[in-house]
Parts: C-alpha cells; structure tokens; sequence
C-alpha cells in the first residue's frame, strides 16, 4: 500500500519507472466501488450496435439489451509487450455485501496489441467467465458493471484458480498472490430493469 501511494505521488517517469514497474501494485477493489470514474480511465467498450462507454461517459445509464454481448474493449494505452486480463464485476447483485461482486466477464491473456487495437479483443485471450449481459432485476435499482483491466506480471503464463461462483466473488482477496498488476484502466456504465 505504501509503494501504491508514493507510484501515486511521483511525477518523475524516470523514478516511476525504476520503482513502480519493478514491483506489482495492486489497488485495494472494495476501494474503487466508490469513485470510479476518477479513478478508472483509459478503457472503451463498444457494444455490437456502436454505443461506446470511455472516459467521456463513464457511469452512464444505459438500457440493458446495449450490451447484450459481449463489447470490444480498446485499452489505447496498452504495452504490446504485455498481457492483460479483464474483469466485469457488478457490485449491486444481491445480496449487495460490501467487496462481493457479480463476476461478467473474467478474461485473461489478451495481448496488448489486440487491447490497442479496436477491432480484435473479443476472438483473442482466455475465457475463465465468458461474458454474461447485464440483467438486473426489477425492483433493484441501477446496477453498476464495472470493467478493470490487470497487466499480467507473468507474460501469458497466467493460470488463475477460477471464482467458484459468479455470485458472491471477493475480487480483493482472490487478487493476492496472483501477480495481476492494477487496475491499470476501467470504466463503467449503469444499467436497470
Ligand atoms: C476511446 O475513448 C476516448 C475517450 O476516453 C476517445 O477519445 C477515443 O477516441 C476512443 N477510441 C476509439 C478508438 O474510439
């Protein structure tokens, strides 16, 4: 935590990149429920029919049946020389406990070079959770779907143990120790019944 805040604090990209990118930083999640927009930038997502969610409209609220597939995601920032992996959680499924998530879309191994590019991240990574459109319930509000993106420490080599469930999935606690950097993007949109 200590590292986070002081990679957050220094503006010299020399000194950042001699101590932040040696060591893997991992944001605290439950943290980032709250705020998102600021904190998440640097991710498109671009539904089948063309809607695009990005640093512009982050949070906006969206009719469901907008993502009923899976979007392409555009990471312009991307390493071509790194892998990523992708995660879609919502944090406003039942039963609604703080850190417990709803896991869309878990996706690992992405090549930089395809998250660059927009036209090829949904035929390329590993499906751990394929995409699962949003459906909130009637009754239950907005719900958010939030995107984040890890770099992998590990190259292509990342092998996670898989959240058992969907429902109820502790993304802080299943981070550790799994040599997943970040996020390092994200965005996120809203949708209800
Ligand atoms: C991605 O989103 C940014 C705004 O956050 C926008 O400026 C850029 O044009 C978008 N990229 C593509 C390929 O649409």
């Amino acid at each position: 935590m200590i590292s986070f805040y002081f990679c957050v604090l220094v503006t010299s990209s020399l000194i950042w990149e001699i101590i932040c990118t040696s060591s893997c930083t991992v944001t605290d999640v439950k943290s980032l429920v709250v705020g998102y927009c600021d904190r998440l930038t640097g991710l498109n997502l671009t539904s089948v029919g063309g809607t695009m969610v990005n640093d512009h409209n982050c949070d906006v609220l969206l009719p469901k049946q907008v993502f009923i597939e899976e979007p392409v995601f555009q990471y312009p920032m991307a390493d071509t020389k790194k892998f990523y992996t992708i995660i879609m959680v919502d944090p406003d499924a039942a039963p609604r406990m703080e850190g417990e998530f709803y896991v869309h879309l878990m996706k690992s191994n992405i090549p930089g070079l395809a998250l660059k590019s927009k036209d090829n991240s949904k035929t390329i990574g590993i499906y751990y959770r394929a995409f699962k459109p949003p459906t909130p319930p009637r009754g239950t509000g907005a719900h958010r779907y939030i995107s984040l993106v890890f770099v992998q420490r590990d190259g292509n080599n990342f092998l996670p143990t898989l959240p058992q469930m969907r429902s109820r999935f502790m993304l802080s606690s299943w981070l550790r120790g799994k040599n997943l950097c970040g996020p390092v993007a994200g965005t996120a949109f809203r949708a209800q019944f």
